[in-house]
């Protein structure tokens, strides 16, 4: 255990930048949004302080309307080190955008519950720096751009623009939707991933297509929000997870700071209602996207469907860990938890998020199930998550079955979430 922690540490200070941690070396060279979050969470264990500057460095990127990007750009990084780069998305002309270059587009809202989390590791150090006070009006406006201008069908929950925003890239959860977008044809862009990473572990050169096409005419449109502009929007069961529980940190940071937080209560209240009953599926014993153009249910058993398990007073939590012990996720023995059903005919334990496990979501179901008193299975899953990174490296992700390590290695926040779990 020792030596599994240190070599976590060393991870995180090799991938540190002075202001914020790379995901990744060479494969993600720059600072991304939803990795910063889980490395928070990781490296307050090592230095609350640094922490507290990994979200403030990111939050400190956010646009004028409340977007927090997914790409903070490192400025002393060529420009070809990764597609799509700072050239791509010009976010210097789009209005109301920071004075460094960020991408346009958003990751899930993994960010309140990161800097509590931080808070808690040393309040005084916290209280010292101001970092709530600081940090706190910056998630409120996040997630108030998530909740209004985000909120493309006016019914309350969060839309996603961008398979990239999602997190999950190349889920099969987006085959549908995605099929309808034209692919720019590659003769148009040069994809940097594969000179890192194996062609058959990423996502398709099609796939790219697509996402280029997507990102591309949300740049034209000079990043406005609606249905409209967006070819691709879907209501997903994991950022809509992510903004309640997310809600619920806030009114925590709230009280900490002599403030009202009953309006994040009754937002996080509201996300839960919407959240259970517009994408919670009782036969399937899961959530399910949907498709905000065409409003059909995106029927796909993937990881983002188990995530709502992180929300507090989740109504359905005992059938999500249901599902979650079945054949499709095998709780009990895969590891991590497979990012899409292991029981699929299109199950793929290396490409990406087609299959593979990934330690962040497992990282969020091993949370959720403490939070509903799952404590025996949550500490089973910890002990396979130890020994699986100790076995096979901090790589970016896992057959679940086999333990093979796939993507990169010396990966962010496997390694953060790990010393995390050594706690
Ligand atoms: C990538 O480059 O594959 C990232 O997942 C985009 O956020």
């Amino acid at each position: 255990v020792r030596d599994l922690d240190r070599a976590a540490r060393r991870v995180l200070l090799t991938n540190w930048r002075g202001h914020a941690t790379v995901p990744a070396a060479r494969l993600y060279p720059h600072q991304w949004s939803w990795d910063s979050a889980f490395i928070a969470i990781g490296l307050r264990h090592l230095s609350p302080v640094r922490a507290q500057r990994e979200l403030e460095s990111l939050l400190g990127a956010q646009w004028r309307d409340g977007r927090v990007p997914q790409i903070v750009f490192d400025p002393h990084v060529p420009d070809d080190a990764y597609f799509p780069g700072p050239s791509f998305w010009r976010s210097a002309r789009a209005p109301g955008a920071p004075g460094v270059p960020t991408s346009g587009i958003v990751q899930p809202p993994a960010h309140a519950l990161a800097a509590w989390a931080v808070h808690q590791a040393d309040p005084a150090a916290s209280r010292g720096r101001g970092f709530l006070a600081r940090v706190y009006p910056r998630l409120v406006a996040w997630h108030r751009y998530l909740t209004t201008r985000r909120n493309l069908t006016g019914n309350g929950l969060m839309s996603v623009v961008h398979p990239w925003e999602s997190g999950l890239d190349n889920s099969p959860a987006w085959d549908v939707p995605l099929a309808r977008i034209t692919p720019v044809p590659g003769t148009e862009f040069t994809r940097r991933d594969l000179n890192h990473a194996a062609a058959g572990e990423r996502p398709t050169d099609t796939d790219y297509g697509r996402y280029v096409r997507l990102a591309r005419d949300y740049r034209d449109a000079g990043y406005a929000d609606s249905l409209g502009v967006h070819a691709f929007a879907v209501e997903d069961p994991l950022c809509n997870a992510l903004l309640a529980a997310g809600e619920h940190a806030l009114a925590s940071m709230a009280a900490e700071l002599g403030l009202d937080g009953e309006r994040h209560r009754s937002a996080a209240d509201r996300l839960t209602e919407n959240l259970t009953t517009m994408l919670y599926d009782h036969a399937g014993g899961v959530f399910f996207p949907r498709d905000a153009h065409s409003g059909r249910m995106l029927r796909s058993y993937s990881i983002g469907g188990l995530m709502p398990l992180i929300v507090p007073g989740l109504p359905v939590a005992s059938e999500l860990v249901g599902t979650a012990l079945g054949d499709r996720f095998r709780l009990r023995d895969a590891c991590p938890l497979p990012s899409y059903d292991l029981s699929a005919d299109d199950h793929d334990p290396g490409r990406y998020w087609r299959g593979p496990g990934w330690v962040n979501t497992s990282w969020l179901f091993w949370h959720g199930l403490r939070l509903h008193g799952e404590q025996a299975l949550a500490d089973d899953l910890r002990d396979r998550l130890i020994d699986r990174v100790r076995d096979a490296g901090f790589r970016e992700y896992f057959d679940p079955l086999t333990g093979t390590g796939h993507g990169t290695d010396g990966f962010g926040w496997t390694a953060a979430l790990v010393l995390d779990l050594l706690r």
